[in-house]
């Protein structure tokens, strides 16, 4: 593995709460997921991404904290904690965790003390207005089930900022002790040993909020300071952001000094996100072409984080009106699947209709794409939603193991049902059928993931789309890097195509397919690459021995 740890891992991301139960109380817990860490090393992935784990209320599963340096207790003791990060480290298995400072639950006893006095030593630790801020009604985050983004607190006798719910009051960055207690956060769990932290909500951190403005100005600078805190303790922790902002505010994120990136090591690419749905949803490459070509350059160091789905909706907030009817149309057909205007509430599986090729394919697609897979749970053996529960919740039902009483994932009362009925119920889609089985998805994400990790160039090289007429519906990219060229034909529509390709005859030394959706024609002089209907091939053009 080459330096930068982070150009050439997958992550899996889970809630420890919903990913296995040790103990018989309906929770997931830390011990449950040492029990599990083998299953992740034989799928082979090599980056742990939690979400949060802190004590908690509860009322944004988890992104709601009451105390940084603990964990909840229902999920095990930070005893238990430092024996997960042991194991993981034993299996080659590095942990991040979600950090959520840009606020508080408002049960923190910070924020209990803050609205109980205005002399409160923590009084200045939230952002405060005296009078009705003008921007009450503005830069709500969940519309619909969030009315304000300024409340009056009958205690406090002010109003309170919260860029989320309510229950969620912002911590105020103008503070220098705020600013350096985050810090002290940052190090203690990296004093624990994890490996770096997936930082929730970046813009809204460094907002610099004042009442009654929009537009509150933006420190960049503290990002370099928590960058170069986090890298004198430990010299490969990595921070991966949550950032989605407009394509050409994403370089300020990264940082640029002396031709370095200096604040963000790796952020998602939203962008790509939405765009690798609304190309799946029209069957044509077109926007995610689009996309590479015109994606703002990266310091070195700088790395994207690539996803389709994660634990929240699909937020399709950055296609255009009617970018997004398409996508609806296509995979979010009933009021019920959609959430906030903006984005779908269901897992990769049943949005794709359960077709097994085109899973195949978008996964394929995703993971052979620059940057760094994530994965989440659930997704390697096809799982699906449960449009009963409410909001993000019908995509974080606990996890299916196998065909015992609630999947496997615990013996009492889950803490959210298992999904019971239908094509997607646990009987039905289960690790332990999966893993006997060698035709299942979960033993074909086992030969992707490996197969990439033997692709370094996919994740530290360079990624170009071959600038080709090709069939409707594919796409051809290559990455190369010091240790060699792949190149990747995808088929987004249903049609048999054939590829020409024949320029790259020349620079390749014994090209041949080492990954593809069903066995081919050897690459030969590649004036006649068959791919089929939804159909995908890897293909090693070179391998350098570096
Ligand atoms: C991020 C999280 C989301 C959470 C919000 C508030 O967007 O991904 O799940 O609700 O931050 O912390
Ligand atoms: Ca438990």
């Amino acid at each position: 593995m080459g330096e930068r740890w982070y150009t050439e891992s997958v992550i899996y991301c889970l809630d420890v709460e919903t990913f296995q139960d040790s103990n018989g109380d309906g929770i997931g817990d830390f011990q449950g997921l040492i029990s599990r860490l083998d299953y992740l090393t034989r799928l082979g992935i090599n980056c742990l991404w939690l979400h949060p784990i802190h004590p908690t209320p509860g009322r944004d599963d988890g992104y709601d904290a009451t105390d940084f340096y603990n964990v909840d207790p229902r999920l095990g003791t930070l005893g238990d904690f430092a024996e997960l990060l042991h194991e993981a480290a034993n299996r080659g298995i590095k942990v991040i965790i979600d950090l959520v400072v840009n606020h508080t639950s408002d049960e923190h006893p910070w924020f209990q003390s803050a609205v109980a006095s205005k002399d409160s030593p923590y009084r200045d630790w939230y952002v405060w207005s005296d009078k009705e801020p003008a921007d009450r009604f503005q830069g709500m985050v969940f519309p619909g089930e969030q009315a304000e983004t300024w409340t009056y607190h009958r205690r406090a006798r002010a109003w309170y900022y919260h860029r989320f719910y309510d229950f969620q009051p912002d911590l105020n960055f103008a503070n220098p002790l705020v600013r350096a207690e985050i810090k002290k956060i940052l190090a203690f769990w990296i004093q624990l040993g994890v490996a770096g932290f997936r930082m929730d909500a970046v813009p809204f951190i460094i907002e610099l909020t004042e009442p009654g403005r929009t537009d509150s100005p933006m420190d960049f600078d503290y990002l370099s300071e928590l960058r170069q805190h986090i890298q004198w303790r430990r010299g490969d922790a990595v921070l991966l952001a949550e950032a989605n902002v407009e394509p050409e505010k994403l370089p300020e994120y990264f940082g640029d000094a002396g031709g370095s990136g200096n604040r963000i090591h790796m952020l998602f690419d939203f962008m790509l996100n939405g765009r690798l749905v609304l190309a799946l949803a029209r069957q044509n490459p077109e926007p995610v072409i689009d996309w590479l070509k015109t994606t703002p350059k990266l310091p070195p160091g700088g790395q994207w984080a690539t996803f389709l789905r994660n634990h929240d909706e699909i937020d399709l907030s950055r296609l255009t009106a009617e970018q997004r009817e398409d996508v609806f149309e296509q995979f979010g057909p009933d009021e019920d699947m959609r959430l906030y205007d903006r984005g779908i509430r269901r897992r990769l599986g049943p949005m794709l209709g359960g077709d097994r090729r085109r899973l195949e394919m978008a996964y394929s697609l995703q993971f052979t794409l620059r940057g760094t897979p994530v994965l989440r749970y659930g997704e390697e053996i096809g799982m699906g939603e449960d449009l009963s529960q409410v909001g993000r919740y019908a995509i974080r039902t606990p996890m299916q193991w196998s065909f015992a009483k609630n999947g496997g994932f615990s013996d009492a009362e889950p803490i959210r049902p298992v999904i019971s009925k239908g094509d997607y119920a646990y009987d039905a889609v289960n690790v332990t059928a999966q893993r006997h089985d060698p035709g299942s998805l979960l033993a074909w994400f086992e030969r992707m993931i490996r197969t990439l990790r033997e692709s370094p160039e996919v994740g530290s090289g360079t990624c170009a789309c071959v600038d080709k007429p090709l069939p409707a519906g594919v796409l051809a990219h290559r990455a190369d890097g010091p240790t060699g060229s792949m190149l990747f034909l995808h088929n987004l529509g249903t049609e048999d195509a054939v590829v020409d390709l024949g320029d790259l005859a020349k620079d390749t030394h014994l090209p041949n397919d080492v990954f593809a959706d069903q066995e081919y024609e050897p690459v030969g002089d590649f004036t006649e690459l068959r791919l089929a209907g939804y159909g995908y091939r890897w293909i090693r053009l070179r391998r350098s021995s570096v």
